[in-house]
């Protein structure tokens, strides 16, 4: 048996379909290895204020199914100072737990790093965001869920879009990537899609709407995702409105419905494999990693590298809504 007895876990950030899951495989995991498994609450706020619980293997009972996260989570900007985390490192070390599991996205990760640089934690990660922003794993948990939601919402707009002969602008959540936009748009079948990492181009814009849409017989989507940089769903119909006043056009923001629900089956096996793969990391003395997947392996990629890379949009799936709407 390695030195280390007692993990904690904790969600941060914006909470993502499959944190449960996430949750119960830490807890389980480390159990099986004969630790001792701390829920932290409310996040690295609720670390500094010595908000944690043991957790045993029935308290995570019934949660895999549930979407939300049953230790809350929160946006610390206490964390984010050195004195903070200093507060964070005495409460964990009172509570004599040596290794963290940290579940949340680039933010957390960040305030993770510097949590094992200046006190010497062990902390794995394991990413949890809808908006699958993060470098070093194909999919976070949250995503494939958060996409199936927005699917099944512009499915139901396109029925009312095609009954009034509409043009619709949905806009997605994503403030800084436009991957929940991208494959909803190729799902759906979208008209165009606009995403944070391309600048829009209005000529090109609408010369999709209009190859494709005529207010007297046929209907049409816009995916726009919410950090596109020409200002959203609204500002983007507005622009079209002045150059079309016969369009009939109407805008839906599907926003934090994405991040809630049940997760899919592929948020719940990615959150248990990533949930066990990270106790075994820290049983092997790993730490300042997060664990990812990429090409259905597990992977193991440094804090310092996915916090400094992008990841990219794939290319080819962005000109498959340009072919597919020609
Ligand atoms: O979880 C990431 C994200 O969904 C972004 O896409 C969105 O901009 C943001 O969270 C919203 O955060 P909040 O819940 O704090 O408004």
């Amino acid at each position: 048996m390695g030195k280390i007895k007692r993990i904690g876990v904790l969600t941060s950030g914006g909470d993502a379909p499959g944190m449960n899951a996430a949750i119960r495989a830490v807890v389980r995991a480390a159990i099986f290895n004969g630790c001792e498994a701390y829920g932290i609450y409310d996040g690295y706020q609720g670390l500094i204020e010595g908000e944690i619980k043991r957790l045993r293997s029935h308290d995570v009972s019934n949660i895999i199914q549930r979407g939300g996260t049953i230790l809350k989570s929160a946006r610390s900007v206490e964390f984010r100072t050195p004195e903070g985390r200093t507060k964070a490192a005495c409460v964990l070390a009172d509570y004599q737990i040596d290794a963290l599991v940290v579940i949340g996205g680039d933010g957390s990760f960040t305030g993770a790093k510097c949590l094992v640089q200046e006190h010497d934690i062990p902390i794995v990660g394991i990413p949890g965001t809808i908006d699958n922003d993060l470098y070093g794993t194909d999919s976070t948990i949250g995503y494939d869920t958060a996409v199936n939601t927005a699917i099944e919402a512009v499915d139901k707009i396109k029925d009312t879009a095609s009954a009034h002969n509409r043009l619709f602008f949905v806009e997605v959540m994503g403030r800084d990537a436009g991957f929940i936009a991208l494959r909803t748009a190729i799902a759906t079948g979208a008209e165009a899609v606009l995403v944070p990492e391309v600048e829009t181009d209005l000529t090109d814009l609408y010369h999709f709407i209009e190859k494709d849409y005529n207010p007297k017989n046929s209907s049409g989507i816009v995916i726009v995702a919410e950090g596109d940089k020409s200002g959203g769903a609204y500002s983007i119909a507005e622009k079209v409105a002045q150059k079309h006043p016969d369009y009939d056009i109407r805008v839906s923001v599907l926003g934090h419905m994405q991040r809630g629900g049940s997760p899919s089956q592929f948020d719940r096996v990615l959150a248990s494999q990533l949930g066990v793969a990270a106790v075994d990391a820290l049983m092997d003395d790993q730490k300042s990693i997060m664990l990812g997947i990429m090409n259905k392996e597990i992977v193991h990629v440094p804090f310092n590298k996915t916090i400094k890379h992008t990841k990219n949009l794939n290319p080819e799936l962005l000109s498959l809504v340009r072919i597919l709407s020609v």
